[in-house]
């Protein structure tokens, strides 16, 4: 979603930091760029409808500033256009924002009656137009912000140039994340850290409510009431800094295929000995756990609930977090709540978080980024190590995800007595052999291009399953429909028949996994009720079937429960991945996605 950055220096220039910056922050998705940069006194906006490419084109070669502030914009409010796109000028006041402004029709009434009139459809320029009202009623930067925050409901990342003060940056924020880069003689703003990493490790984390004034020698940071906050420098920690794409056309592909290394570096720690598996929280206090997320992450935690409940006999709910967050959630002590997020800035994820938190309950993370603002909320945090995500669709984050859960059931279940110790060392020792497992999963890719020519002409696509393949099925689904924008619906197997059967006709693409020995024979019976009604059936399984009805089966190793779904998800990523290719779509920035979303 929207990206910001922001610099002032005493003697480079900042707009290569501005571009570099919002390049670092493309892959989160967005639809128009722009920045503002004080040259000679003077305040110059820039800003297009397209990529940071056509932004930089747009600037003349060898432009000096010493201070700017610049925007990648995800349209929430207005169209797509040039003039929805930030900075936002109004009066003396200039600024990007992520984030909405939730009463923001309230407050253009307002302003439009002191006579303001606006340009665009942007909750933004309303933003700028309530700063500049109180700026030039009190004279006073201070009180301009605080009353700001008084008076403005929703969440805002905001960053301002003021005409009167051409040697400052000043930021605010709620809800939406900010960060503040330390150099030396030169400082950043940034809503992520990858936007400054080139530039610097230590920045300060802005909490909700507070504001900064930034200098090229001096940050200062208040409280809404303007009292001033000392804050601890914090030093980035993570190693991946530079992501790129490898050998591989796309970052899609290149996550799909460090997979077996991304498993491997999340659940290591826990998978050596028995010993190691307690090293995971003790979850043996609890009666009921509910995991909360969105997309991917919260297809991961079906995953979990599958595990929990059939080999834990822990009741475990799966909640969409932008639900959750509106519902009445039967919370008691007895209850823990897992947070999923791969980018911990998910705005439902973290506002269903801290609902968790008012009610004094205990809360449990599975984040991949280091101090994101989940990760600083939660009671306590397990780590993915899957590294930087690129790709808008999710892949390599989705199995560090299912894998941390899985080995979290399984040190669950081992806690509970509920397998034998010689059981539960199988499963870890299948754990560590995980890159041998995934193997041949990974190369089979021949038979994944094959079926994408099979499939990319067509207009629906479904996905069917039942118990843990119906939670695949899921995510089978997303990863297609999102990056090569086929129709794809999943269904529970069962539940075919009553209804979306009829949408089955002849040559209709239908997947599905049957890796339940137990079920896997009614999953079939299913699958051959859309085969006599024209579908081409693909079947991903374990088990050993001969039947020329299927167009293709694609023969998984016999694991553990605790692995199946990182062997079935991986030709499904795949699956999608060469559709999307064959039909040319922009596989690692799929329209209209973002892949943080920080926004309601
Ligand atoms: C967006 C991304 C998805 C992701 C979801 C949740 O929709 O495109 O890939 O699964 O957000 O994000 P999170 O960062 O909380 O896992």
């Amino acid at each position: 979603m929207s990206g910001i950055v922001g610099s002032v220096s005493a003697k480079t220039n900042i707009i290569p930091i501005l571009l570099n910056g919002l390049k670092s922050l493309e892959y989160r998705g967005y639809d128009s760029a722009g920045l503002s940069y004080i040259k000679d006194g003077k305040l110059i906006i820039n800003k297009v409808k397209g990529r940071v490419k056509d932004l930089e084109n747009n600037i003349e070669k060898g432009t000096y500033s010493n201070i700017g502030i610049a925007h990648t914009r995800w349209a929430t409010h207005g169209k797509v256009n040039e003039t929805n796109a930030h900075p936002h000028q109004v009066g003396k006041i200039t600024i990007v924002h992520n984030g909405i402004i939730e009463n923001c029709n309230k407050l253009k009434h307002k302003l439009e009656d002191k006579g303001y009139i606006f340009k665009s459809e942007s909750d933004t320029e309303i933003a700028s137009g309530l700063l500049d009202y109180y700026y030039k009623k009190y004279q006073n930067i201070d009180k301009t912000i605080q009353k700001f925050i008084k008076k403005v409901d929703g969440s805002y990342a905001i960053c301002m140039l003021v005409q009167d003060y051409p040697d400052t940056i000043y930021v605010i924020k709620k809800d939406s994340p900010l960060i503040i880069g330390k150099g030396q003689d030169v400082n950043y703003i940034a809503s992520d850290v990858p936007a400054i990493l080139k530039y610097t490790k230590k920045y300060y984390i802005l909490e909700d409510y507070e504001y900064g004034k930034i200098t090229n020698n001096d940050i200062t940071i208040y409280d809404k009431e303007g009292n001033i906050i000392n804050k601890e420098l914090k030093e980035y920690q993570g190693s991946d800094l530079t992501s790129d794409k490898g050998i591989y056309e796309h970052y899609m592909l290149k996550e799909i295929m460090e997979q077996s290394t991304t498993i491997r570096q999340t659940i290591n720690p826990y998978i050596n000995t028995l010993e190691d598996l307690l090293k995971l929280p003790d979850l043996t206090k609890y009666t009921r756990i509910d995991i909360i997320a969105c997309g991917t992450a919260m297809h991961a935690g079906l995953v979990a609930k599958y595990l929990f409940e059939e080999y834990t006999n822990t009741k475990c709910e799966v909640f969409l977090a932008s639900e959750y967050r509106y519902q009445n959630n039967f919370l008691t002590e007895k209850v823990l709540s897992i947070f999923i997020s791969q980018s911990g800035e998910t705005a439902d994820t973290l506002a269903a978080l801290k609902k968790v938190k008012e009610a004094k309950c205990d809360t449990l993370g599975i984040v991949n980024v280091k101090e994101s603002s989940i990760a600083r909320a939660l009671n306590k945090v397990l780590y993915t190590e899957a590294g930087t995500e690129i790709a808008v669709a999710s892949t390599k984050a989705y199995t560090a995800q299912v894998a941390l859960l899985s080995v979290l059931a399984l040190s669950h279940a081992y806690r509970k007595q509920i397998f034998k110790e010689e059981k539960i060392l199988k499963i870890l020792n299948e754990f560590k052999n995980i890159d041998s497992i995934l193997k041949p999963i990974l190369e089979n890719t021949k038979t994944y291009e094959k079926i994408a020519t099979e499939i990319y002409t067509q207009h629906d696509v479904f996905y069917i399953g039942r118990g843990l393949d119906y939670a695949l099925a899921m995510e089978g689904s997303l990863k297609l429909k999102e990056i090569s924008y086929i129709h794809s619906e999943a269904y529970a197997a069962g539940e075919l028949k009553h209804g979306t059967i009829s949408l089955i006709t002849k040559d209709t693409p239908v997947f599905s996994s049957a890796t339940n020995k137990h079920i896997n024979a009614k999953t079939i019976s299913n699958l051959k009720e859309v085969i006599s009604r024209g579908a081409n059936c693909y079947l991903i399984t374990d088990e050993d079937i001969k039947d020329d009805s299927f167009k293709q089966i694609i023969k998984i190793q016999k694991v553990s429960m605790f692995l199946k779904p990182l062997l079935v998800m991986i030709p499904y990523q795949l699956i999608a991945y060469y559709t999307a290719k064959l039909k040319g779509c922009d596989i690692d920035k799929p329209r209209n996605l973002a892949k943080s979303v920080t926004v309601e």
